[in-house]
Parts: structure tokens; C-alpha cells; sequence
């Protein structure tokens, strides 16, 4: 979509360049023969299904990979049966995940059977653990690629391997320090889209898997940022998302550092952008000077998602998280103080190793307190290789199952609260899509990230709207179009 280059002027003759990534343009135009003359010889078209699961930056890696296989020939399918290629992007955040991974791949095993010349590829955080590529490598042979967070960019040249040579394609890299800008991405919202601003995570929370499988922290320059925002504008898009696992700290590794707050005010300075949202601020690197920039700004959507994860000051010690109790709580009184409209939505883990119930109070007490627009709520998952998970005092099931209903019943209960505040008011909608359960309704994401359903015409998808919200439905709206 950027700098874009013209495959069919890429001399295939003499080896491939080096440098990226005009190296992945090359193997792409290689694939591109090998998967026209497959084409040719089945008569139809080579169909690829993606399987994404996890957060936003997933989604986001899934949009390049499918950017790149479109380049090559490839055309998207909705199921695996009848897929010549399958790729499963997986998460390995929680345990669950990894398991389900593996009874699909039982699944692909029989569909393989019968299409032998069908490709199955994983990628993600999954991949990043030595255990699992020794168990694909010993127990599922039948896997043709499998490659990691750190090279997705590769996807060409890693097809063209496996299509040249016909074997295993294990590609996994430890870590890295580059970044790929200009490869084509298959956009999934023509009005919306993601935009990784850095790579990676510093934080160490002692539960969490990340930091060993995204790698070190790494921003991207401002320029390129701006730059592809406003290639995306110029392509219709209204609408960013700004992404990291922790964009309070963008920055301050570049050369030439600057503040994620100044990162905001130099997009929001993007002509014809509209709104601007960023996924996940931690607590600990949240500024007043991103107060204030949100507070003054047209663009940036009244919405913050602040995790949590524990309200007990003990546990988020244990945690790793560098804030108190009473520090979140700070904070978030502040927010609300600034930007009264503000949602505030946050992430819970329940049942970390030591939490006793007056831990677990505490931060039932938070959620009180705070009033969450709404909450993700998980049950602590043991995740080998990182500190958590070699602590003694891990918490009996039947209590962290017993905790974690009270807590969803209290975050249900705020949230339903929370999310019926503004009825009766005019708000603007960005509308999204056509109700899936009532063609009648457009959908409209508001800028506090609460949707609403209303009567309109499809032409309006990805356009804002005044909406007037009539009637609250939980965690929903109905309303009705201010002409
Ligand atoms: N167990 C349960 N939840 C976890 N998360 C991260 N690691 C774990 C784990 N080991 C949750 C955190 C994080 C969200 C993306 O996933 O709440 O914010
Ligand atoms: Fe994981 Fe903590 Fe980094 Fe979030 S900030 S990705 S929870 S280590």
C-alpha cells in the first residue's frame, strides 16, 4: 500500500537482495509464480484461511500476513475445509489457548488426508516457546511451517522455501531488534484500522508470557508512524488505533526520544483522521502531559483501558505492576476528575499464586471504587518461564472459580450501570457495519467504545454519525439517527 512495488518489475534472474524489504518483494514475486502455476493446474484460485486469536497486535500481524498472500495470488476463505494453505495465528497469554491449538490441528490432520497438497502453517506467541515447537516437530509432522512474532515480515520467502524444498519449516527467532516498515497489509475495516507504534514489552509482570515471546520493547519512528497514518487517510480510513503492550512508554528508546504524548498530538494533527484510540496504557508510565493532551484533544476517543490486573498493594508487588492500591486509585480519580466523559475499562487476573480473600477484597473493592465501563476478567493462568508460575502458593481451584464469579457479578453489575449513563443523549457513532442479528440496524462504535444500534442505510458504514441513544440494553444502545 506504501511505497508500493511493482512485483512484475522484479528481476527474478539474479539472486535475492539482502536488505528488507526489498528481499521479502522478491520472494514474493517468486511465490507468486509458484502459486499461479498451482492455480493454473487446479483451475480456481489458491485459497488461504487465517485463524486469529488473541490481542490486537495479533490481529494486526494477521492483517500483513494476509497482505503479503494476497500480493502473491492467494484469495481469503472463511473455513478450512477446501483451504490450500491454513494458518493458525496463535496467543499463548493463558494456557487454554495452547490447548485448543492442539485439538485443531487433529482437525487440519484429517483434512489434510483428503487435500494432501494442502500447507499448514502456525505463527505467534505460541511458537515463541521451545516446548511447543519440540512437540509440533515430534508429534505433528504433518505442521509445513511454523515461524514466530519477530520475522511475520518473512512469510514470502518462508513460503517459498517450504514450496521449493517440500519440507519442515521451522523459522523461529529469539529476538530482534529490526523493524520491517512498507509491506503490503490486507486491511480488514477500510475506515478503521490498528497501527503498531512499538513492538514488544519491558515490564516483566511475573505472570506474564509476553516479554518472552514479543521480545524486547522497540518503538517505531514518529515519522514512519505519521507517515503510514496518513497513507491510511489518504485510503479512507477515519479512524486509529494506536498499538502496543505499553504506549505510556513509547519513545523513549529512539535516538531522538519523545513522549507518547507528543506522539498523540502529532497524529492528531493528521488532517482528515478523525479519532484516535491506543491499547494498553500501564498504570505506572501514565503522565499528566497524557491527561492533558486527551483532555484538549478533538480526536483522541473518550476511553482508556487501565489494567488492573490486582487492587491488593501485596499482590501487585508480587506482580511485578510498580503501582499501589491507592495509586491506581489516584490515578483513576484523576482521569475521571480531567475528562469526565471518560470510560475507563480494565483487565483482572483472579487466583495469582498467595492471593488470599482478603487480597481478592481488595480488589473488589477497586472495582467499587473506580466503576469500571467494563472489565475483562481472567483466572490466573500458570505460564511456564516466568516467576509466577514457580511460586509455591498456588490457589486451589474451587476458591479462584467461587472469587471469579463474584467479581464477573459485580463487573456486570457496574457495567450495566455504567453503560445506561447517557441515554437520552446525542452522541457520534462511527458506524461499523450492518447489525448481524437485525439487517435493519447499523451498527455504531461511540467514542467511549460502547456501541449502539440504530435504523440506517449500509451507504453509511464508516462515516460518523450524531446518534440519539434511546434505550440502554446492558451494554448496548438503541437509538436513532439525528438528521
Ligand atoms: N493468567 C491470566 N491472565 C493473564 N494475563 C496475562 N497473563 C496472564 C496469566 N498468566 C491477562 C492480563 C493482561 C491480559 C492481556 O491478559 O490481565 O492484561
Ligand atoms: Fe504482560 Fe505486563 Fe507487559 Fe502487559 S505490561 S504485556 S501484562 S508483562
Amino acid at each position: 500500500m506504501y511505497n508500493y512495488v511493482d512485483l512484475d518489475k522484479i528481476n527474478l534472474e539474479q539472486p535475492a537482495p539482502a536488505q528488507e524489504p526489498e528481499r521479502q518483494y522478491y520472494f514474493m514475486a517468486k511465490v507468486r509464480e509458484l502459486v499461479k502455476k498451482q492455480a493454473d493446474e487446479l483451475g480456481r484460485p489458491l485459497k488461504v484461511y487465517n485463524l486469529v486469536v488473541g490481542c490486537q497486535m495479533n490481529a494486526k500481524d494477521s492483517e500483513k500476513l494476509l497482505g503479503i498472500l494476497r500480493e502473491v495470488g492467494y484469495e481469503e476463505t472463511e473455513s478450512e475445509d477446501g483451504a490450500d494453505l491454513v494458518i493458525y495465528n496463535t496467543c499463548t497469554v493463558r494456557e487454554n489457548a495452547n490447548q485448543k491449538v492442539y485439538g485443531r490441528l487433529g482437525y487440519l490432520n484429517s483434512l489434510k488426508r483428503t487435500n494432501p497438497h494442502m500447507m499448514i502453517a502456525l505463527c505467534g506467541c505460541m511458537m515463541q516457546e521451545a516446548n511447543v515447537v519440540e512437540t509440533i516437530k515430534k508429534s505433528y509432522r504433518f505442521v509445513d511451517i511454523v515461524f514466530g512474532t519477530h520475522n511475520i515480515f518473512k512469510l514470502a520467502e518462508i513460503l517459498y522455501q517450504r514450496m521449493t524444498t517440500k519440507k519442515m519449516v521451522i523459522d523461529i527467532w529469539d529476538g530482534t531488534t529490526a523493524i520491517v516498515e512498507d509491506l503490503p497489509a490486507e486491511r480488514k475495516y477500510s475506515f478503521k484500522s490498528g497501527v503498531n507504534i512499538m513492538f514488544g514489552c519491558n515490564n516483566f509482570c511475573s505472570y506474564c508470557i509476553v516479554p518472552h515471546v514479543r521480545g524486547r520493547e522497540r518503538s517505531r519512528n514518529p515519522e514512519d508512524i505519521i507517515h503510514e497514518i496518513e497513507g491510511l487517510v489518504a485510503d479512507g480510513v477515519v479512524e486509529v488505533m494506536l498499538l502496543g503492550q505499553n504506549v505510556n512508554s513509547y519513545g523513549k528508546t529512539l535516538e531522538h526520544p519523545i513522549s507518547f504524548a507528543e506522539l498523540l498530538r502529532r497524529v492528531e494533527a493528521i488532517e482528515g483522521l478523525q479519532r484516535i484510540r491506543f491499547m494498553t496504557s500501564h498504570p505506572k508510565d501514565l503522565s499528566d502531559e497524557l491527561i492533558e493532551v486527551m483532555k484538549q484533544s478533538k480526536k483522541i476517543c473518550r476511553h482508556l483501558h487501565l489494567p488492573l490486573q490486582s487492587g491488593s498493594t501485596r499482590i501487585l508487588k508480587e506482580m511485578n505492576r510498580k503501582y499501589t492500591k491507592e495509586q491506581y486509585l489516584e490515578l483513576a480519580g484523576k482521569i475521571r476528575k480531567e475528562i469526565p466523559d471518560i470510560s475507563i475499562t480494565t483487565d483482572i487476573i483472579v487466583g495469582f499464586p498467595g492471593e488470599t480473600e482478603e487480597d481478592f477484597l481488595e480488589t473488589m473493592d477497586v472495582v467499587e471504587k473506580v466503576r469500571y465501563d467494563s472489565a475483562f476478567t481472567f483466572i490466573y493462568s500458570k505460564r511456564t518461564g516466568t516467576p509466577a508460575a514457580s511460586m509455591e502458593n498456588q490457589v486451589p481451584a474451587n476458591l479462584v472459580k467461587d472469587r471469579f464469579d463474584r467479581l464477573l457479578k459485580q463487573v456486570q453489575r457496574i457495567s450495566t450501570e455504567m453503560s445506561s449513563k447517557d441515554t437520552g443523549k446525542v452522541m457520534d457513532a462511527l458506524v461499523e457495519g450492518v447489525d448481524e442479528k437485525n439487517k435493519e440496524l447499523l451498527t455504531g462504535r461511540l467514542s467511549n467504545n460502547v456501541m449502539v444500534h440504530f435504523p440506517g442505510d449500509p451507504s453509511l458504514i464508516g462515516t460518523i454519525v450524531p446518534v440519539k441513544l434511546e434505550q440502554s440494553k446492558g451494554f448496548y444502545y438503541i437509538g436513532t439517527k439525528v438528521e
